[in-house]
């Protein structure tokens, strides 16, 4: 049904400036169109389109294409949705049938939608709408955040959605069909939804189909009020959230895992725009596979108390079963994710996302000892118990790499240790398989000890310097260095090649000086500027220009500047290890695998070891 000529006639005739502008900001630059790539993570626009070839495409990742195909993939929906989605754009009906169900509850979700209006209305325009305003100011949610999650206020009145909504010529019994409306013994009808900021739940495609209202009275003993389970809303099959975080989960390609809204809006409002929560209850296998059709990395990032850290190793085996590399997020003092963020801020929520995320096993294996009293029996057996039950499923390495730990942390011979794994070897090693561990709660001991893990705390007292500043200063004068004289430069160029840079932007100025030097013998910084783009230019000005060695002209030692050649190189190094240990994992190899699988891990790590040596030795 669908000929080429029809596909080449749907491409012709959309316009891809128009269409990618609905994912993408874009900008205007000579002949074509830029923008953030919505394929990948970025932070300098390489995404480009062109009207004339009718075509958009990413220069760096390479992924695009004319309009059908880039819409197939931003949207990531098959060939003939997306022919037929903007064949119906430009007036053509490729009469592909459409499930008749998304017409039957067509109506269903028109009145969520308008319910959904009716929130936010009230909340931006009524008296007591103002005083929700002021609660949310208070949790530091901005206007634009507000809007982006379409927060809404129910008012007090008992019917004022069904009044509204019976105006709007709805029948009675969809608005109960949808949990909103209820009857009272008298006949009469009242709102489910009284007095609380509301939350609108939409499904995969985006439709609102249910919603949470959140009290706001301190004394009220429901928190949340749910939407109950309606024709189109249940709450097993739905996420928080996954389809307005869709474009940013891929380009992350990864997705953050939440217990509650606010955590997901908080960490949104940061900058973490790829958050998404289960709504309070334990998550399904078919939540999962939601999740999976979105991208393949989850972190969790529940919250730090016993039942975040319960539900997390719950959430884990229902997770791995779905084919997902599984991460979690591990919070200090019992915090959530929203605390955390309101407490510390954003850059060291961001930190925390880099610094404090274990595998599954890790995350488990330490909460499970950090609950141990080793000096007690009862304590010690219970450890025993949690481990083995943690393991029942691992592979071979994995089960070896604990049974190491566990026969070290407890003093005895791993001989010593009895636990088993009922893991069989695939007859295909590069289909992962996950790691299936029973989902019921850990024993634990009959005295907490409290879960602390103060060491994960910011320190409040002075600005942390961020990890691998050491390393980030080493780069940035060797690039002074470069920029002092033609030889430097091309010493240096011999020296490191582009790989042992760590930041794009750090790299692309080392380039255009590189390039610079090219047509020039001396440096002369205002026509430098010329070649660097806004970003480049502001790293500039920040890192280079205001570096010490940079305002005094210092002159360095030989050996110190081979101290900082040994840092970069051996930081990269240490990098490409880790990178390769994260792409061995992603392909199922764990543990002591790795080092045993791949001979590029020992070249590296030999590599780092001389390099180490030279450090040391060098210093
Ligand atoms: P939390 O109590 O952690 O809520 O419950 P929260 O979102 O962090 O809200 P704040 O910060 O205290 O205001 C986590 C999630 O569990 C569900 C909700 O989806 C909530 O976001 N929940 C909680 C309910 O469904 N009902 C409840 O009574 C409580
Ligand atoms: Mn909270």
């Amino acid at each position: 049904m669908l000929s080429n000529d029809i596909l080449q006639k749907i491409d012709d005739e959309t316009d891809i400036v128009a269409l990618v502008s609905e994912f993408v900001v874009l900008e205007k630059r000579g002949k074509n169109y830029m923008g953030l790539c919505p394929f990948h993570d970025e932070k300098t626009p390489s995404f480009s389109v062109s009207q004339e070839k009718n075509i958009a495409m990413c220069m760096g990742c390479k992924t695009g294409g004319r309009p059908i195909n880039f819409y197939r993939q931003i949207k990531n929906i098959s060939l003939v949705e997306a022919a037929s989605e903007l064949a119906s754009r430009i007036g053509i009906d490729l009469k592909i049938s459409q499930p008749k169900k998304v017409d039957k509850n067509a109506k269903l979700y028109e009145l969520m939608e308008e319910a959904m209006r009716f929130f936010e209305i009230n909340l931006f325009n009524s008296s007591s709408g103002a005083e929700v305003l002021k609660y949310l100011e208070n949790r530091n949610l901005s206007v634009d955040t507000i809007k982006h999650f379409n927060l809404g206020y129910s008012s007090t009145d008992k019917d004022q959605l069904y009044q509204f909504l019976k105006d709007q010529g709805h029948s009675v019994s969809d608005m109960i069909n949808l949990g909103l409306v209820k009857q009272s013994d008298d006949g009469s009808y009242y709102d489910l939804f009284n007095n609380r900021l509301m939350f609108p739940i939409t499904n995969s495609f985006g439709k609102v189909v249910g919603f949470s209202g959140r009290t706001l009275n301190k004394n009220d003993n429901v928190k949340y009020v749910n939407s109950p389970e309606t024709p189109i809303f249940k709450k097993g099959e739905i996420i928080y959230h996954l389809f307005e975080a869709n474009i940013d989960i891929r380009r992350k390609k990864h997705v953050i895992l939440y217990e509650g809204f606010f955590d997901v809006i908080a960490a949104y409002q940061a900058g973490f725009t790829n958050g998404v929560a289960t709504m309070g209850t334990a998550l399904t296998s078919n939540q999962a596979q939601l999740i999976k059709k979105s991208i393949d990395n989850v972190i969790i990032a529940f919250d730090g108390d016993n039942a975040g850290i319960n539900a997390t190793i719950a959430a884990i085996p229902v997770l791995t079963k779905a084919n997902l590399l599984v991460e979690v997020l591990k919070l200090p003092n019992k915090l959530d994710p929203d605390d955390y963020i309101k407490q510390f801020g954003s850059d060291s929520y961001e930190k925390l996302l880099n610094e404090s995320t274990f595998e599954p096993y890790q995350f488990q294996y330490e909460h499970y000892l950090e609950i141990t009293d080793l000096t007690n029996a009862n304590d010690i057996s219970i450890l025993q118990k949690n481990v083995s039950k943690m393991l029942s499923n691992a592979k071979p390495a994995i089960l070896a790499l604990y049974k190491n730990r566990l026969a070290s942390d407890l003093n005895i011979d791993v001989s010593d240790i009895n636990i088993k794994t009922s893991y069989k070897e695939p007859s295909n090693m590069s289909d992962y398989d996950g790691y299936i561990p029973p989902a019921e709660e850990p024993y634990y001991p009959s005295e907490n000890i409290p879960f602390d893990n103060t060491n994960l705390l910011p320190k409040n007292e002075k600005k942390d310097k961020p990890l691998g500043s050491r390393y980030l200063n080493a780069e940035i004068r060797l690039i002074i260095l470069m920029i002092r004289s033609k030889e430097w430069n091309d010493y240096l160029n011999d020296k490191l090649t582009i790989y042992e840079y760590s930041n794009k932007t750090i790299n692309m100025i080392k380039i255009k000086i590189k390039s610079y030097y090219e047509s020039s013998d001396s440096f002369d910084l205002e026509s430098f500027y010329g070649v660097l783009n806004p970003v480049e230019a502001e790293y500039f000005n920040e890192h280079i220009l205001k570096d010490e060695f940079w305002i005094n002209q210092t002159i360095l030692e030989e050996s110190e500047i081979e101290q900082y050649v040994l840092l970069v190189k051996s930081t990269t190094t240490q990098r490409r290890i880790e990178y390769l240990i994260k792409e061995m994992e992603e392909k199922g190899f764990r543990g002591l695998d790795i080092a045993n699988e791949t001979e590029e891990y020992l070249k590296l790590k030999k590599e780092l070891d001389l390099l180490r040596e030279d450090l040391l030795s060098n210093g």
